[in-house]
């Protein structure tokens, strides 16, 4: 074997077979799919074509009925307990709507899982989260409650409160659905703030064509749970797949007036300038939580 693909680390997710079904009715079919670290990648499909399914496995919400999902190339089947909840850590979710608690202000929402799961004490509780919330200019919605929130500024909040326990790898569900194109292009720009600013792995769940082609390093696409296409975004929007056509045709894009992002981060720079700030691996990343995580599961 050739030395530089000896020491090429494994994906940073990857999943092999992976199969799921509901009450007997198959809706992911043996799904072979790998995301490297820095990667932004966009799974596209119709509804009901199986991709939130898909981001449920990844987050460890479901089990795949059959097939293995990886981690770092450490086969998830194979940890206890606490090794799998220190995995799932490294996961967070952006939901489609929010899934913000009605009673709680922005700022609370945003501090529960670190107050539920962390147990940090209150001033290092209202460090990150003002942190987060500057980072995504909402700061002056602190004391709001979700109701008073538009959908653009509800969204924001929801990207809060997964960024700030300090994941590896985002997972968005559906976030420019309901929103305005304007209000969708600046989401779009926070995906890329979001991963240039904290260097995570996105994978973005969307309907939404320019989006894909904005942020996306590679598009997956999903149709009746099969992957039919993937491919990086100009070459799978120009593709004359049969698959392809009728979803581009009825989304309204003409994926030739699209044109490449200028500003786009590669995913080799991601991921180079997390490594380096991770000199030891992702293991040390978590450093203060994961060890908190690992203290409290040996007392449970
Ligand atoms: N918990 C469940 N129990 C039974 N069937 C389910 C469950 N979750 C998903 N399904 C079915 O799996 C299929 C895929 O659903 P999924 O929500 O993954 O699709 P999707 O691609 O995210 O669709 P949409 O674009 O509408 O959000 C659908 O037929 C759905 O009814
Ligand atoms: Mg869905």
């Amino acid at each position: 074997m050739h030395d530089a693909q000896a020491v090429r680390p494994p994906p940073l997710i990857e999943m092999r077979k992976v199969s799921k079904s509901f009450d007997g009715k198959v809706v992911l079919h043996e799904l072979d799919f790998c995301v490297q670290r820095g990667e932004t990648v966009a799974i596209i499909g119709g509804s009901g074509s199986g991709k939130s399914t898909l981001a449920r496995i990844l987050m460890g919400l479901e089990k795949p009925t059959s097939g293995e999902l990886l981690v770092d190339g450490v086969c998830l089947s194979t940890l206890d307990r606490r090794e799998l909840a220190d995995v799932h850590a490294r996961f967070a979710m952006v939901f489609q709507h929010h899934a913000l608690l009605d009673s709680l202000d922005v700022f609370d929402n945003v501090a529960f899982q670190l107050r539920d799961e962390h147990e940090l004490n209150e001033p290092e509780i209202s460090r990150r989260v003002t942190e987060v919330l500057r980072s995504l200019e909402i700061q002056d919605a602190a004391k709001k409650l979700p109701a008073e929130l538009s959908g653009g500024m509800a969204k924001r909040v929801g990207i809060a409160r997964a960024m700030v326990a300090g994941p590896e790898i985002l997972i968005y569900d559906e976030p420019t659905s309901g929103l305005d194109p304007m209000t969708s292009r600046t989401v779009d720009q926070l995906i890329e703030h979001m991963r240039d600013t904290y260097l995570v792995t996105s994978i973005v769940i969307t309907h939404d064509m320019v989006s894909a082609y904005n942020i996306a390093d590679r598009v997956v696409v999903l149709a009746s749970g099969h992957i039919v296409a993937e491919g990086d975004p100009r070459t799978i929007f120009k593709s004359e797949d049969p698959a392809l056509i009728p979803f581009a045709l009825s989304s309204g894009v003409d994926p030739s007036h699209l044109s490449p992002h200028a500003k786009h981060v590669s995913a080799e720079e991601i991921r180079a300038r997390w490594a380096k700030d991770h000199p030891h691996g992702a293991h040390r990343s978590h450093g203060f939580v994961a060890w908190l995580r690992r203290w409290k599961h040996r007392l449970s």
